[in-house]
């Protein structure tokens, strides 16, 4: 019989999928880092702003996009949220960015560069570092959208 998931989890069973959990997790660990991982299974800030002054859209050299809206008040990012439909390095860059500027003033998140992505991040594979240019890209395209709006 095929148990569902509220059952393996009140079984027995539960023991062997944690341990495979826990073997994915070691798996993945070899390749990213436990901030990268954590950002990517528990995402901050992922959806649209409604209310948003400066938006961006971009597709990276993989097909992949991103999207920034941003909430601005006097100079501050008062809100941030990015979507994406890229891979998990894009969603923790995601994470990651929106973390570094939210509340911030627009000054200091135009100094965020891919570098300083990427660090906070714990470092990323080399295959992903165009992840990372686009996430920065995008948050930077956005302020300059609300610039653009408010000029
Ligand atoms: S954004 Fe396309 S592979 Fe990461």
């Amino acid at each position: 019989m095929v148990k569902n998931m509220k059952e393996i989890q009140e079984s027995d069973d539960k023991d062997f999928f944690d341990k495979i959990q826990e073997s994915l997790d070691r798996e993945m660990e070899k390749y990213y880092s436990r901030k990268t991982i954590e950002y990517f299974k528990n995402p901050l800030n992922f959806g649209r702003l409604e209310d948003a002054n400066g938006v961006a859209e971009m597709k990276g050299g993989c097909g992949d996009t991103m999207e920034m809206s941003l909430k601005i008040k006097n100079e501050i990012i008062q809100e941030i949220k990015f979507y994406t439909d890229g891979c998990g390095v894009t969603v923790a860059c995601g994470s990651a960015v929106t973390e570094l500027v939210k509340g911030k003033t627009l000054a200091h998140a135009l100094k965020i560069s891919p570098d300083v992505l990427m660090n906070e991040l714990d470092g990323i594979p080399r295959d992903s570092i165009h992840c990372a240019i686009l996430t920065v890209s995008t948050m930077h395209k956005a302020i300059a959208d609300y610039l653009l709006k408010t000029v």
